[in-house]
């Protein structure tokens, strides 16, 4: 293998593409990557002098990028001119859920993947190495294949052209960590030279037992089919969570029961206010249409069935939240701790706080809610049919300290797992809030005698003597 890639463009600068980039771009310093995209204001900031202003906040990430940014990692909008000069692309652009026409609500949206392979059959020069870094259906190598088959035929200039899938891992707020420390870095594809180009930029850091190969259908089915795997735990997690409730057993006594188990594991089993994250349910329905579509209803009703669950248990926080305050939270004050969709990332994308916010809303209480890293106008557009007016019942507010936000509330719920929210003085809680005060705690960060010792009454999931 003489031919070495020396210039990447990844189309895409968002969860996946900018941190994928970064470390890419750290790991390897003879390769020029490109990161471009359509949104001007989302690569400002990823050119912002102030680290602190980037897009996107993952542990580790500013530092990479105060590292290689202008040096070999480049933010732009000059998708075409990028494209052009590349070897290898990557399209790492957004995937979700269609919302209208055929399959709408269930298979994922490839109108922006189509146009990335459109932009590439367009603008590429000499041979070009396309990725597949976005989460997508199996089959749609055959869809860019063909797009870019028509440039090969149309065009009097030599194109040539590989198809890999590279499906990503990532977590976000682990994002970087995930990167450099992959379980394994997965390639499908035909031409195994390609492959071993892909594979030689990861071969910098990641040993080469952790670099799978397979065929290109196995590889996009293996991403949709993880990611089916863990929100199943999860749900499964949450509904014996309920289970304990009602009969006194205690969830994190069951999953430490049952994780030492080693077929089984200990991770992915802390239940909580119910799986969020802009994958886990866009790739199951995904997974659903796709089985419906090749005549398989019982296997789509299988996985249906954890996406049906989460919704359930979303809504039962909520019901509770309303039953324990004697059955009406119409104007009182609550204080909502944590927006983001898990720790250390300020992405809301599906987050549980969004429906449980909604549904006490709709009950007509009065939301304070705090988040270390989530923005107002973040807020604003997920709650964006609610009122944003702290002074009538179905209305909320930012707050920018977690004391004023439980500052004369009757209810404090915790549903992002924030470290901060672990060191809450709970003596200091008791003499602000309004009594009877409750403490909802949907990811087990509180010991309960804290709170209880302080006069206030505590609930948290899966907890049989709540
Ligand atoms: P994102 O919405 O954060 O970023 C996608 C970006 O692509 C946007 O900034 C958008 O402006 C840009 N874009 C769309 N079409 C474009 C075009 N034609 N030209 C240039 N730019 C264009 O999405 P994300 O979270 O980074 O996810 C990307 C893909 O990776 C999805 O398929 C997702 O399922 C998958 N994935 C996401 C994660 C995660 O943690 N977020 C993890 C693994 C896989
Ligand atoms: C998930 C997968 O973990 C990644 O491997 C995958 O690449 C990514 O989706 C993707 O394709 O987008 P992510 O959504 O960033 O990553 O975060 P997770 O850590 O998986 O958490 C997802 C949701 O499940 C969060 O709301 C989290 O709070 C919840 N969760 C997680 C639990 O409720 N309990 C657990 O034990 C673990």
């Amino acid at each position: 293998m003489n031919f070495k890639i020396k210039n990447i463009c990844c189309i895409g600068a968002g969860y996946v593409g900018g941190p994928t980039m970064a470390v890419i771009a750290d790991k390897c310093p003879d390769v020029k990557v490109e990161v471009v995209d359509l949104d001007v204001e989302r690569i400002k900031k990823w050119n912002h002098k102030d680290l602190n202003k980037l897009p996107i906040y993952e542990p580790g990430l500013a530092e990479i990028v105060g590292r290689c940014r202008e040096v070999n990692l480049f933010f732009s909008n000059s998708v075409d001119k990028k494209i052009k000069n590349a070897d290898m692309v990557f399209i790492s652009v957004n995937t979700p859920t269609k919302k209208k026409g055929l399959g709408a609500g269930k298979a994922s949206d490839l109108k922006w993947v189509e146009a990335c392979a459109r932009q590439v059959a367009r603008y590429s020069v000499g041979h070009t190495i396309v990725v597949e870094k976005s989460t997508l259906p199996v089959r749609t190598a055959e869809v860019i294949k063909s797009i870019l088959k028509e440039s090969v035929k149309s065009n009097v200039t030599a194109k040539t052209f590989d198809v890999l899938s590279n499906p990503e891992f990532l977590s976000e707020g682990s994002a970087i960590e995930d990167l450099i420390n992959p379980d394994r870095v997965l390639i499908g594809g035909e031409n195994e030279n390609a492959i071993d180009l892909l594979s030689s930029i990861y071969s910098n850091w990641v040993p080469k037992n952790k670099i799978l190969r397979t065929n290109i259908w196995s590889s996009e089915l293996a991403k949709l089919t993880a990611n089916a795997f863990l929100a199943q735990r999860i749900s499964s997690i949450n509904s014996i969570s309920a289970l304990c409730e009602a009969t006194g057993a205690d969830v994190r006594e069951v999953a430490r029961a049952i994780g030492s188990d080693k077929r089984i594991g200990p991770k992915f089993l802390d239940s909580g206010p119910g799986f969020g994250g802009s994958c886990f349910k866009k790739d199951i329905l995904n997974l659903v249409y796709l089985s419906e579509y090749f005549g398989l209803p019982q296997v789509a009703n299988f996985w249906e069935s954890v996406v049906k669950l989460n919704d359930w248990h979303q809504h039962r926080i909520s019901q509770l939240v309303v039953k324990k305050l004697f059955g009406t939270v119409s104007g009182k004050k609550i204080s909502i701790l944590g927006f983001a969709f898990k720790a250390n990332t300020n992405d809301t994308r599906e987050s549980a706080a969004i429906r449980i916010c909604k549904d006490l809303l709709e009950e007509g209480a009065i939301l304070s809610i705090h988040d270390p890293k989530v923005e107002m106008s973040q807020i604003s557009r997920d709650l964006k049919n609610e009122n944003q007016n702290f002074s009538k019942e179905g209305s909320w507010t930012m707050s920018e300290d977690i004391y004023d936000s439980i500052n004369g509330s009757d209810a404090v719920v915790i549903l992002t797992e924030w470290e901060e929210y672990t060191k809450i003085k709970w003596d200091k809680v008791s003499t602000i809030v309004r009594r009877p005060a409750w403490i909802f705690d949907s990811r087990s960060i509180i010991d309960p005698k804290k709170v209880l010792k302080n006069g206030m009454n505590f609930w948290r999931v899966g907890d049989g003597l709540n």
